[in-house]
């Protein structure tokens, strides 16, 4: 603590300038009391919270570890871009020498950036539809002319990439897909992976693949996209496969120094820097990555199983099986009782049970997202009772 209230003396000393000392003074009477006061309640936290997962050695470490992080993390801008998403993509630096990677908030952020980043008013953006909202939202926001690729239900929610190579127009910017799929939870192969790579990197045009969802998958995970062309960017963070979306830590991976720059300065416009003690608790997490997936996929595809037969056995339900993540977004064969307003109206009045309407989705009502990770075993249970009563009235 001296030593941080030190170096902020001696920075005020050299600057010499009243502004600046002003409130940095003020800054360090409140943070004199805080910092003592912060440290040990968050590695408390975080010994409740990953402390099964860190040896004697590393749990002992971590006051100390904890007091230094609230410290600087207080005390200057940092940039810890290097370790959180060295590890976060730590297969690519295997394959590849030079891969530049970038640490940007959580997926949601990741994305916005990228958007925000390449995309600007009047460019075209090929994007598949149903899709998370924010893969639509920003550039419309921007003010993009969006061709979509629409998923249906009868052709599995499948993604045929020769639909994206027609999409393409002179104008068009940026192709952007999600895969695994939210809503839907299906999932490319890698043949067609490959061949949308191949396409956008012949049609000159760049590849976000949103892989939130890339470690839950039933068949073997895809590459990060990334590592298949400079063109490529992947997108993905802590939040669905690790279980800590409360962290806001996520990462953009891509190639080409040039392209990483741009995102470099579309973060330092946006957010500057990401938080130290996020990204100092996400290290954690992505050094221990297996212990966290191994736990996470077991109890994912238990739930899977059960959304399974509970679908099979709902003769008013129609599906597509998911092959990946954490969503699914089955269909109703018929307009439940008194339409669906009134079904959805019910389910959470009446069974306290929440699922997102298809609009939200840019899709028709029948259609809902069913998300299965987040609730406990028995609301789980509760919830899919409840779906079942709402539907009959
Ligand atoms: C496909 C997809 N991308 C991004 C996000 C946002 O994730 P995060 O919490 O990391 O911002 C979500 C969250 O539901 C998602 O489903």
């Amino acid at each position: 603590m001296k030593k941080v209230l030190t170096i902020t003396a001696l920075a005020e000393v050299g600057i010499g300038v009243g502004l600046i000392v002003v409130p940095s003074l003020v800054a360090r009477l409140l943070l004199g009391t805080d910092l003592a006061g912060v440290a040990d309640p968050l590695a408390r936290v975080a010994r409740e919270r990953y402390g099964q997962f860190l040896s004697e050695a590393e749990q002992s470490l971590m006051d100390e570890d904890m007091a230094f992080v609230a410290s600087r993390s207080a005390t200057r801008y940092p940039y810890t871009n290097g370790a959180v998403a060295a590890l976060a993509g730590f297969i690519v630096m295997a394959i590849i020498s030079v891969t530049v990677q970038l640490v940007a908030g959580e997926s949601v952020g990741a994305g916005k950036l990228v958007a925000t980043a390449l995309l600007g008013n009047g460019d075209n953006l090929v994007v598949v539809r149903p899709n998370y909202a924010t893969n639509l939202e920003t550039p419309r926001a921007i003010g993009c002319d969006i061709s979509f690729i629409d998923l249906t239900f009868d052709d599995g929610f499948a993604l045929d990439p020769e639909r994206i190579e027609l999409a393409i127009k002179p104008s068009t910017r940026l192709v952007s897909i999600t895969c695994p799929h939210n809503p839907t939870g299906t999932s490319i192969g890698e043949a067609e992976l490959q061949r949308i790579v191949e396409i956008t990197a012949q049609r000159g045009v760049m590849l976000l693949v949103d892989e939130t969802y890339r470690d839950l998958a039933l068949t073997p995970a895809l590459p990060i996209a990334a590592t298949l062309g400079k063109h490529v960017v992947s997108v993905s963070s802590l939040s669905k496969a690790f279980g800590a979306p409360g962290i806001r830590v996520g990462w953009i991976i891509n190639t080409d120094p040039a392209i990483q720059e741009v995102f470099l300065a579309a973060k330092e416009q946006i957010s500057i820097c990401g938080s130290i003690i996020n990204e100092w608790v996400a290290e954690g997490i992505l050094s221990q990555k297996r212990a966290f997936l191994t736990r996470t996929l077991t109890e994912w595809r238990r739930r899977l199983d059960r959304i399974a037969d509970w679908v099979g056995g709902e003769e008013l339900l129609d599906w597509v099986r998911p092959a990946g993540g954490v969503v699914c977004f089955p269909r109703m064969k018929a307009e439940p009782a008194g339409g669906t307003d009134a079904f959805y109206r019910r389910l959470l009045q009446d069974h306290g049970t929440y699922v997102g309407p298809g609009h939200w989705f840019e899709m028709p009502d029948t259609f809902f997202r069913l998300g299965y990770a987040w609730p406990t075993a028995d609301e789980l249970e509760g919830g899919l009772a409840g779906i079942s009563a709402a539907l009959r009235g």
